[in-house]
């Protein structure tokens, strides 16, 4: 969300189609859940840049993710992946990222501890300084 201050995108939430209860989520880790809500591969084709936030999950992004992402050719589009997490930081998130579009430009992510969102405004800011998004 801090994000969305600094610089001007469009949103899409992934969210799933059914509620998963959470000791689910490690014998679900290899599943593709439907998401409720998603973009077309053709609305995916206006743009060219693509924020991918997401929550560390075992490691790697959500399961959400994996099924965002899978449903894409970014083949020469620009992926920046950002994450929270509980001491993984990026984990191995951006190599799956990275496997998944392996002709897409993967930019240098983000990672923030969960509990210190809140306080990241400046990391955010320098962050995305440093990739050129603002000045
Ligand atoms: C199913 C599940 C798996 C998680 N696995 C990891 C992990 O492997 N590494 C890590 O640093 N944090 C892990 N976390 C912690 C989340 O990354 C952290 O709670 C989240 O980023 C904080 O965002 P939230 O406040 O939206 O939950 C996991 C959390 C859940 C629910």
């Amino acid at each position: 969300m801090l994000i969305i201050f600094k610089i001007n995108i469009d949103i899409v939430f992934c969210q799933y189609e059914k509620r998963y209860i959470y000791s689910q989520h490690l014998s679900l880790s290899y599943e593709r859940p439907e998401l409720a809500a998603t973009i077309s591969p053709e609305d995916m084709e206006k743009y060219d840049v693509i924020f991918l936030g997401y929550p560390n999950w075992w490691g790697t992004i959500p399961m959400a993710m994996f099924t965002f992402l899978e449903q894409y050719d970014l083949s020469g589009k620009t992926i920046v992946p950002f994450c929270t997490h509980g001491g993984g930081g990026l984990g191995r998130g951006v190599d799956d990222i990275t496997r998944i579009s392996p002709n897409a430009t993967i930019l240098q992510g983000f990672a923030v501890n969960g509990g210190s969102v809140s306080r990241a405004q400046n990391d955010v800011a320098d962050w995305l300084r440093g990739l050129g998004y603002i000045r």
